[in-house]
């Protein structure tokens, strides 16, 4: 059974278990701030959920690839969007401050800065909870 680590918890799933489902599942979010709310829902398209990741993962889908090559990510950061990624074995999780978690030139954000570090700039949009595009303004 894989385990998650990911800010001091470590997580049980099922290998094929998306990282998106299994950290909110658990209680943890790969959101910043308020993206923990103004997101796509896991349909691969706000990229807020981008998380660093090393372990055994699944491959990339065409859908991640975009959205991953589009500003504020750069498709060289090495981030993955947790709604897209399958976990296959034991990993290690990290999410960079930012709105979409794209600085990954600062230090990773610990549980405690989780709530704190959404700064909304970059541009972009995403969906509310109900369904209506916000665009961080
Ligand atoms: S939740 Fe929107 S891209 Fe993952």
């Amino acid at each position: 059974m894989p385990v998650v680590r990911f800010r001091g918890e470590e997580i049980d799933c099922d290998r094929g278990d998306v990282l998106r489902a299994v950290l909110r599942e658990a209680g943890v979010s790969p959101h910043n701030g308020g993206a923990d709310r103004l997101n796509c829902r896991g349909l691969g398209s706000c990229g807020t959920c981008a998380v660093a990741v090393d372990g055994a993962v699944g491959d990339r889908s065409r859908r991640e690839r975009l959205r991953l090559a589009v500003p504020p990510h750069d498709p060289d950061d090495g981030l993955r969007l947790a709604c897209q990624t399958r976990v296959l074995g034991d990993v290690t999780v990290e999410k960079y401050p930012g709105f979409w978690g794209q600085h990954t030139e600062e230090s990773p954000v610990d549980a405690a800065d989780s709530d704190e570090v959404c700064d909304a700039t970059g541009g972009g949009s995403a969906l509310t909870d109900d369904g209506d595009e916000d665009t961080g303004e």
